[in-house]
């Protein structure tokens, strides 16, 4: 696959701005450290956009936010809108488990924010996953399925190769302490299907760009198992990414495995 792989860095609200910028400016030295052949992208929390913007402005790091609303503009207290960010950010995360628990938002809502930041010309980073029950259910396929239904039902052949979409089983992510870790076959599988549903909406050619991602755990010690398996073009990373090293050695782990 001649894709670029992608590793994200999800920072959450983990880190008071100071220490944002501390970290931000120690994972930058370190990856000046190695032959980066990756895109690596750092999703802050809004406050500190501006400011790493600066810090970074020779870094081959690009900022992300982590949310934004799903209308353009309006009347909405306490939310951040596309057209506040497009300054500071090329990325977005868009529908993290935790933030579709946390604000209750619908599949419709996630894809209205997906299409907003289209418009804005930054690039959306769609989470899907499944819960634990549903994946105990057998739910999975169906899951996923409606998910990224709704989502390219906001898409098309040419707005779908500016998408990522981040594979992120719910009860896998290292905060809701995994009895188990997913199985990398099952984990390929479910992106595989990801993009079996692209080619079957958008056709082979533009669904060849669209980036799939893994997450939930990934960290130095388990991210060869996933980017063993065929089809896995990136990973979003969460608690191993607040530290530089780990989250520098998970790249390099994602480019050995790049084909
Ligand atoms: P984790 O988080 O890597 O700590 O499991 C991933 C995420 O929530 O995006």
């Amino acid at each position: 696959m001649d894709k670029k792989p992608l590793a994200v860095a999800n920072w959450k609200m983990q880190l008071s701005h100071k220490a944002a910028l501390q970290t931000a400016k120690a994972l930058d030295q370190q990856l000046k450290k190695i032959e980066l052949a990756s895109d690596v992208v750092l999703a802050a929390s809004y406050p500190s956009l501006p400011e790493l913007g600066k810090g970074l402005k020779d870094s081959p790091i690009e900022l992300a936010a982590q949310h934004v609303h799903w209308e353009e503009k309006g009347a909405v207290t306490g939310f951040v809108a596309a057209n506040q960010v497009d300054e500071f950010v090329d990325w977005c995360l868009v529908g993290h488990s935790e933030t579709r628990a946390s604000l209750n938002l619908s599949e419709e809502q996630v894809a209205s924010s997906m299409a907003v930041l289209l418009q804005h010309k930054i690039t959306p980073i769609v989470c899907v996953g499944e819960a634990l029950e549903e994946r105990q259910a057998g739910q999975t396929v169906q899951k996923i399925t409606n998910q990224v239904n709704v989502l390219f039902n906001k898409l098309d052949k040419v707005s779908i190769k500016k998408v990522a979409i981040a594979y992120e089983p719910i009860w896998a992510i290292s905060t809701n302490a995994p009895a188990e870790l997913p199985d990398p076959a099952e984990v390929a599988s479910t992106m595989l299907l990801v993009r079996k549903l692209a080619v079957a909406a958008f056709g082979a050619q533009s669904a060849e760009s669209l980036r799939v991602l893994y997450g939930g755990s990934v960290s130095p010690e388990t991210i060869d198992s996933y980017v063993s398996e065929p089809g896995v073009n990136g990973v979003l990373v969460g608690g191993a990414s607040l530290h530089p090293g780990k989250f520098v050695d998970i790249i390099k782990s994602l480019q050995s495995h790049a084909s």
